[in-house]
């Protein structure tokens, strides 16, 4: 578990904790997670049986709304999540919700063994070299890594690890105005906002349920509408992450300026809802084929980079999630630009599923596209 909130090294806590949390039922928060394109809501219960889905819904996200994650019309969004959680029958008003893109900015750092009030003075003095931002311009939020076995960039680091106390970071920084659109936001749709969280490490959160051998090494690419998300994990720590602004929308938008047509319109077109002349298809194959190798290129940086970093941790898997990496083509590609077996993440996979509840069929097709809101069901008030 990557348990993220952001509390820390606030200057204005957004979040407000003012109602005390007494029993463990109401601790748990609903998954939201708010897309440029669609709105997940997730409820998980922890039973006697496991972990189980309690709801699951997604609701399109309002035109132009979320914009690059951040929040741009907070009565827009507002409207459309009132309305998931109405459509849900959903009680609990506690939600985990997450930033992304270039929003948020996480790095893994090496600092001496140190306690907790030390180690917060050095995130501030070490963000202040990452960060592109001003300080007081981000929430700054960090988890120690490892406490033994961390991992080594290099073989000079392997021989000095073993002299110093040294300790892995994950060092993380949020930008406090796209933070506080999400706090308007969770206000407006009469929400309390338990946590802050990030799409990447929700989505690890996620694949640490739902994968077979969650201690491997492996890579998790998430493409979404606007977002591409790339997250490499060893022995279940993040090493590298990054969000680059690619997706499915990619293509609708191509669609759209390539035959005049409306949004609406070249999304049909792109996901085989109409029927097109032969010259038709073939153009939209090939805006769709440019489209991913344009993903597999920035996909491959960021995993050649990694192995540069990590030259003893090779990847043996790349789980793909996002409702665009069920775009044609792309997995088969993707397997073979890396030589690494690419598999769909379904994060519902070891969910205890009433199945006079739920429709099973919906869950799977949904299954892409709901694992960042999995990610966030699983988080509590106060777990970190
Ligand atoms: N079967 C499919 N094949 C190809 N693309 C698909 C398919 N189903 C959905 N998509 C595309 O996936 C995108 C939506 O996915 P998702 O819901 O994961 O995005 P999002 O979380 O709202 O976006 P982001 O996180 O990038 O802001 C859209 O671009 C949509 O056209
Ligand atoms: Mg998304």
């Amino acid at each position: 578990m990557v348990p993220l909130d952001f509390r820390f090294l606030m200057d204005q806590e957004p979040m407000k904790f003012s109602k005390a949390v007494s029993t463990s039922r109401k601790k748990t928060l609903v998954g939201l997670d708010i897309g440029s394109h669609s709105i997940k809501a997730v409820e998980i219960e922890h039973s006697k049986r496991g972990r189980t889905l309690r709801n699951f819904g997604i609701i399109g996200t309002p035109e132009d709304a979320v914009v690059e994650g951040s929040v741009k019309d907070v009565e827009a969004v507002a409207g459309a999540v009132k309305r998931l959680f109405r459509n849900l029958k959903v009680k609990n008003r506690n939600v985990a919700v997450s930033l992304s893109g270039y929003s948020v900015i996480a790095k893994k750092i090496l600092l001496q063994r140190m306690d907790d009030p030390d180690i917060e003075r050095a995130i501030k003095e070490e963000a202040e070299k990452y960060i592109p931002y001003g300080i007081n311009e981000v929430n700054l939020d960090y988890t120690v890594l490892n406490t033994g076995d961390r991992l080594e960039e290099t073989t000079e680091e392997k021989g000095a690890s073993e002299l110093n106390e040294e300790m892995d970071v994950l060092l993380v920084a949020g930008k406090s105005d796209v933070i506080d659109g999400y706090v308007s936001l969770i206000q407006a749709a009469n929400l309390n906002l338990g946590v802050v969280d990030v799409d990447v490490f929700a989505m690890q959160n996620a694949a640490e349920i739902s994968l077979d051998d969650p201690e491997g090494s492996y890579a998790i690419v998430t493409v979404g509408a606007n977002e591409l998300g790339i997250n490499t994990v060893h022995r279940g720590i993040s090493v590298f992450s990054r969000d680059s602004s690619y997706g499915g929308a990619q293509i609708t938008r191509a669609i759209m300026s390539r035959f005049q047509v409306s949004y609406e319109e070249a999304e049909k077109m792109k996901l085989g809802g109409v029927e097109l002349d032969y010259d038709r298809r073939s153009d939209v194959e090939r805006i769709i084929t440019d489209t991913v190798l344009q993903w597999i290129t920035e996909i491959k940086h960021a995993l050649d980079f990694v192995a540069n970093t990590y030259p003893d941790e090779s990847l043996t898997n790349i789980f793909v999630s996002g409702g665009a990496s069920e775009t044609p083509g792309f997995r088969r590609h993707l397997e073979d630009e890396t030589n690494i077996p690419v598999a769909g993440l379904n994060p519902f996979k070891y969910l205890v599923v009433d199945e006079r509840l739920f429709d099973t069929d919906y869950l799977q097709r949904m299954a892409p596209r709901a694992g960042v809101a999995v990610g966030l069901a699983l988080r509590s008030i106060g777990d970190k």
